[in-house]
């Protein structure tokens, strides 16, 4: 497996490749979990060769959010995308990427799907997101990219960027990993306490149950999502949101006629959790 720890570098690699190489992609922040991994395997499935990045995006976190906490694991992480069979890992530097600062960077914004849920809650976050992931597409050139289902927002947001700016890129969607439990994998679950990761699985299932009771009556969305709020605060959750949106346009989901999604957001002490269960009409 390469290591690209510049973009020169990472440019060289994909210049040296014959045109006709299919590249897959999958972007990550490290600390990387079986989640990850089946993106690079979704990738491996589209693609002649993957690549796989490890970049902490500096201008996706708030000022008050845990960018410095952010679990750092290059060596093990190297080791597992070796064994997943990645070609090439792309490990650029902050000043590779953010040369003359975050602050004094062209930024790339989604507009609509980036005000609401998770952009609602963490203000610049998505225009991090947009900004870096477009980067990261300009020097690694895939022709394939995957991306979690955890992140539907996020997903949803990359898809309509990819739209807008006619980028040559197919992103697929990754089904949600799950532990044992329920619990959606995540880098974040790391910090949760041994007695806080006991009661993080009640999230995922009152997702489900929610789920599940507005697929039993479709009329009912907003009664179910009351009582699954009952139900995580009861737990001991503060919810930061729980909606029920169309995945067509994040707009505020009336009856099952098309299809929709719950999202949530929750901490549990000072872990912020998110999940999302789909729902379709059919
Ligand atoms: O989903 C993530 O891990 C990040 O948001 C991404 C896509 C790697 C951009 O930093």
């Amino acid at each position: 497996m390469e290591i690209l720890d510049s973009i020169e570098a990472m440019r060289a690699w994909r210049r040296s490749l014959p045109t006709n190489v299919r590249i897959g992609f999958a972007p990550t922040m490290g600390n990387l979990h079986a989640g990850h991994i089946s993106l690079v395997d979704q990738a491996a499935i589209d693609s002649d060769k993957v690549v796989a990045s490890i970049f902490v995006n500096p201008m996706q976190f708030g000022a008050n959010e845990d960018l410095d906490a952010y679990p750092r694991t290059m060596e093990a992480d190297l080791e597992k995308l070796e064994a997943a069979g990645a070609a090439a890992v792309f490990t650029p530097t902050i000043d590779d990427i953010y040369p003359e600062g975050v602050d004094h960077h062209t930024a790339v914004e989604v507009p609509g799907l980036t005000n609401v849920l998770c952009g609602a809650s963490r203000a610049g976050h998505f225009k991090g997101v947009t900004t870096v992931v477009s980067k990261l597409f300009a020097a690694v050139q895939p022709d394939v990219a995957a991306f979690g289902a955890k992140d539907l927002q996020q997903v949803l947001v990359i898809k309509k960027m990819v739209r807008d700016l006619l980028l040559p890129i197919e992103i697929v969607t990754v089904p949600t990993m799950r532990e044992s439990d329920g619990l959606a994998m995540s880098s974040r679950n790391g910090y949760l306490t041994p007695s806080e990761r006991q009661l993080a699985p009640h999230f995922s299932q009152t997702l489900a149950n929610c789920a599940e009771a507005i697929r039993t009556d479709h009329s009912a969305i907003e009664t179910a999502l009351e009582a699954a709020r009952e139900a995580l605060n009861a737990h001991g959750f503060k919810i930061d949101y729980l909606e029920a949106r169309k995945t067509f346009d994040l707009s505020t989901a009336t009856s099952l006629d098309e299809e929709i999604a719950l999202f949530g957001a929750v901490f549990l002490g000072k872990t912020r959790l998110i999940d999302n269960r789909v729902i379709s009409s059919s």
